[in-house]
């Protein structure tokens, strides 16, 4: 390690994790590149597209806006977390089943900041979920028609459960 390295305490998708990393390391890259969380997609580098969004400490983040130096103890959710042994959630299911997306590089993170805002908001308006739920996630193909039928189904089914 050199004089420069940090070493950083990450607890991701529930496993603890040690990492190394130069100071300016994106938390983005540290995740994908080092701990192997190919379900986030770097987009902009720049907090607009929101595609490597993740849940950090029970929140929704942008993970390039993060340096991983500053995430000492943070607890990290990727996609690749958030179904349960294996059992989608009702927002990954809604999402298949309402053909909500195309290329899928914007899919991850949208469910990752929208799980966070259902948790939030459990009854939004199509009006809300265009506004709120999607407000930092950019999609470049779908038009989000179907992405607001997802998140209006899941909403409804959590809502039932
Ligand atoms: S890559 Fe992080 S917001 Fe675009
Ligand atoms: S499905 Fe391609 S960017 Fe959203």
């Amino acid at each position: 390690m050199s004089t420069e390295e940090i070493e950083v305490d990450l607890t991701v998708n529930g496993e603890s994790h040690a990492v190394t990393v130069e100071p300016r390391e994106l938390l983005a890259q540290t995740l994908r590149e080092k701990l192997n969380c190919r379900g986030i997609n770097i987009g902009c580098e720049s907090s607009s597209c929101g595609a490597c969004t993740v849940q950090y400490n029970g929140k929704s983040l942008k993970s390039c806006t993060r340096f991983t130096a500053q995430s000492d103890g943070a607890d990290i959710v990727t996609i690749q977390g958030l179904a349960n042994d294996g059992t989608l959630t009702e927002l990954q299911r809604a999402f298949t089943e309402n053909h909500a997306l195309q290329c899928g590089y914007c899919t991850p993170g949208i469910i990752m900041a929208v799980d966070e805002y259902l948790s939030e908001n459990p009854d939004p308006s199509r009006t809300e979920i265009r506004s709120e739920a999607l407000q930092g996630n950019l999609c470049r193909c779908t038009g989000y028609q179907n992405i607001v039928d997802a998140i209006e189904v899941a909403a409804d089914r959590r809502n039932t459960e």
